[in-house]
């Protein structure tokens, strides 16, 4: 099964339980196909926003890491107090060969995340925010547990953003509310340069200000 079918088959995931299942299948091959057979930006373009903001010892929440491709890159630019959490045991036993986190954990994100408030200073969510993944609601924890002042960074495709206007809705009632500022939403990027993905990304950029 080739990258994009893997996609199709994560994305077309009828619960958390096919999803987990699905991602536990693929964690042996997910570096090869996102790595080697292409070129997989989205580490180095959220990693750009959290170099600008975020110093070097702040401890950073890499939600839905995955097998820790986003907390490698961050690690290898000096920090390490990054903690992961993912739905897949699978991603996170190829994470923990990295040895780049001090603590992994399997959490869901739309569900409460077992971290105390105002915890960390930022959190990265990388191609999480996506069809049959994480849901919008799962921003009401993320900001629960960032401090007054941290930084949520995630990718979106703004195809799903424009078509799921859960997410948009989402988006705009935490900052009318205060809970959150818009900082920034990064260039337009191919999330696979060196195949003919069409898959377009985006980085957004919040700030938390209150709970
Ligand atoms: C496309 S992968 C991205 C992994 C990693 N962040 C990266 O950039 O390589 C999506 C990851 O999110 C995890 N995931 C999906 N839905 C989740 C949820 N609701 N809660 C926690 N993790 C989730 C999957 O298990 C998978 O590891």
């Amino acid at each position: 099964m080739g990258i994009k079918e893997r996609v199709n088959q994560v994305y077309t995931s009828n619960n958390h339980q096919e999803l987990t299942k699905n991602y536990d299948i693929w964690s042996d091959k997910y570096e090869q196909d996102l790595i080697r057979d292409s070129d997989y930006l989205s580490p180095d373009k959220v990693a750009y926003f959290v170099l600008k903001y975020v110093p070097k010892n702040g401890k950073i929440l890499d939600a839905g890491a995955g097998t820790g491709l986003a907390g490698k890159q961050l690690y290898d630019y000096g920090y390490t107090n990054l903690v992961g959490i993912d739905i897949s045991e699978g991603m996170l036993n190829k994470a923990r060969q990295k040895n780049v986190y001090t603590q992994l954990y399997k959490q869901v994100l739309g569900e409460t995340l077992d971290f105390s408030t105002n915890f960390f200073d930022a959190v990265i969510c990388v191609g999480v925010f996506t069809y049959n993944h994480a849901p919008s609601s799962a921003f009401d924890e993320l900001i629960r547990i960032t401090k007054p002042g941290g930084y949520i960074i995630f990718t979106m495709r703004p195809d799903f953003y424009e078509i799921n206007q859960d997410f948009s809705r989402k988006m705009t009632a935490l900052e009318s509310s205060g809970k959150w500022q818009f900082l920034e939403r990064g260039e337009k990027y191919y999330s696979h340069s060196n195949t003919n993905s069409d898959t377009i990304l985006e980085v957004w950029m919040y700030q938390v200000i209150s709970k």
